[in-house]
C-alpha cells in the first residue's frame, strides 16, 4: 500500500519499519504468546522492553549515569505542572525563571505560576530588528547575554524547539557565564528530541512527549540529573514524582507499555541511521531543500529569523492567503496530508520529523513549484 506523506506536527509520522514491525509482533512478542499489550508491567518480558528501549536511549544520548531516565504520562503540558512540582521548590523560596520563545514556552510560564513565582527571564514576544530586518514576535531568539535569569532561581525552563513557531534553540547558554552557576536549565525538546545531538548534561532536565520523533503519544521522556530528585513539593503526586518514578525505573505505576515498546522500536531504528548524527545530517539536507525552495521563491515565505529556523517544523505562508484552501485541498489530492499551520498563527506548516524521508519533502517542493505555477 502506498501511504501519503504526512507532514503532521504530532502525532506524527512514524518509521514504516517500526509500525510493520509492531504489527508482526502484535498477537505474539517474541513467542511470549501475548501482545506487549497484554503483559504484566512487572513481568520479564515488558521489564527487558523497558530496560532495553532506557539502555538504547542512554546509547543514542549519551548519558552519564547521574542521569535518571523516566518514561512517564502527562505529554508536555502535564510536564508543565510535573517539572515546578519536583523542582522550583528545591532551594526554599518557589521561584523559577523562564525564556520564552512561542506558545509552548508560554504556557509552560503560565503553568508554573501555580506552584511559585514564575517569572520571565527573557522573551521574545515582541517585535526585533534583526541583522537589519525586522522580526515579528516569537519569529527570534533573545541573544543569551540579554536574559536575566536569578542566581537563586530553581531552575530556568526554555523550549528548544518551538513547534508552532518553528523556533529552534541551536545551542544552551552556560548560566554559570549569566551569573547563576546553581540555576538548572530545563529544556522542552519535544519536538526536536533525537533530531540532532543535544548535550543534555548541558541542562539538569530535559523531557519530550514522545508523540512527535520518538514513538506512538502517550509516553513522555524525562531525563534528569539525580540531584534535582527527591525535592518535590509536599502537594506533587506520588506517581509524578521524579524520585519514584526513577527509583522504579519507570515503573512505580503502570506506564504506558504498548507506547514504551514502540519507542523503544524507534530508537533501535535511529541506531540504524547512523544515531542522532546521522538523523542530523539528513533533517538538514531535508530543511536545506524545503527552505532554499521558500527563500527563493516570491509566492511563499517563511517567517523565521534564518538563524534559529527550525529544522523540524516550518511554518509558511502563501502571499495571497485566499488561495489557502485550494493549497490545502490540491496538497491532500497530492497525497501531501497535514500541512495546515496551527490555528493560533494561521498558514501552512511542514512538519519534517525524523520519518519522513527525503523524498516526501521532495515531493511537497515539487508540490510548492506547481502551485505557485498554476496560481502565481
Ligand atoms: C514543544 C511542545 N511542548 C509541549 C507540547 C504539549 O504536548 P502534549 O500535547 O503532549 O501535552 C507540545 C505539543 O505539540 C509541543 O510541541
Amino acid at each position: 500500500m502506498a501511504r501519503p506523506w504526512n507532514f503532521s506536527a504530532g502525532p506524527s509520522v512514524l518509521p514504516e519499519v517500526v509500525l510493520q514491525q509492531a504489527a508482526a509482533e502484535m498477537l505474539d512478542w517474541h513467542g511470549s504468546g501475548m501482545s506487549v499489550m497484554e503483559m504484566s508491567h512487572r513481568g520479564r518480558q515488558f521489564v527487558q522492553i523497558c530496560d532495553e528501549a532506557e539502555a538504547d536511549l542512554r546509547e543514542l544520548m549519551n548519558l552519564p549515569a547521574d542521569y535518571a531516565v523516566m518514561f512517564m504520562q502527562g505529554g508536555g503540558l502535564g510536564e508543565n505542572a510535573i517539572v515546578p512540582m519536583n523542582l522550583i521548590g528545591r532551594r526554599g523560596v518557589p521561584a523559577a525563571d523562564f525564556v520564552v520563545t512561542g506558545h509552548w514556552s508560554t504556557r509552560s510560564h503560565k503553568e508554573a505560576g501555580r506552584y511559585g513565582d514564575a517569572r520571565i527571564a527573557a522573551s521574545s514576544g515582541v517585535a526585533a530588528e534583526i541583522g537589519g530586518r525586522e522580526q515579528r514576535p516569537f519569529t527570534w531568539v533573545p541573544p543569551a547575554q540579554s536574559w536575566q535569569v536569578r542566581p537563586e532561581a530553581a531552575y530556568l525552563h526554555l523550549c528548544s524547539n518551538e513547534t508552532i513557531g518553528g523556533v529552534e534553540f541551536t545551542d544552551w547558554p552556560d548560566l554559570a557565564e549569566l551569573g547563576a552557576p546553581d540555576v538548572p536549565l530545563v529544556v522542552d525538546a519535544s519536538s526536536h528530541f533525537l533530531s540532532r545531538p543535544l548535550d543534555v548534561t548541558r541542562a539538569g532536565l530535559l523531557f519530550a512527549g514522545a508523540q512527535k520523533n520518538a514513538g506512538p503519544a502517550g509516553v513522555t521522556v524525562v531525563i534528569a540529573r539525580r540531584d534535582l530528585l527527591g525535592k518535590a513539593l509536599s502537594i506533587c503526586p506520588s506517581a509524578f514524582d521524579y524520585a519514584n518514578v526513577a527509583a522504579e525505573h519507570s515503573r512505580y505505576n503502570t506506564p504506558p507499555t504498548f507506547a514504551i515498546y514502540v519507542a523503544g522500536l524507534v530508537y533501535k531504528w535511529v541506531k540504524a541511521q547512523g544515531g542522532v548524527e546521522g538523523l542530523e545530517a539528513a533533517n538538514k539536507a531535508k530543511a536545506d531543500l524545503l527552505y532554499g525552495y521558500l527563500d527563493a521563491s516570491e509566492f511563499y515565505r517563511n517567517p523565521v529569523e534564518p538563524s534559529v529556523r527550525s529544522r523540524m517544523n516550518v511554518p509558511f505562508v502563501l502571499r495571497d492567503e485566499s488561495l489557502n484552501d485550494a493549497f490545502l485541498q490540491g496538497a491532500e489530492a497530492a497525497g501531501l496530508l497535514a500541512l495546515k499551520g496551527h490555528k493560533s498563527v494561521g498558514g501552512m506548516r511542514a512538519s519534517i520529523y525524523n520519518a519522513m524521508p527525503l523524498a516526501g519533502v521532495q515531493a511537497l517542493v515539487d508540490y510548492l513549484k506547481e502551485f505557485e505555477r498554476r496560481y502565481g
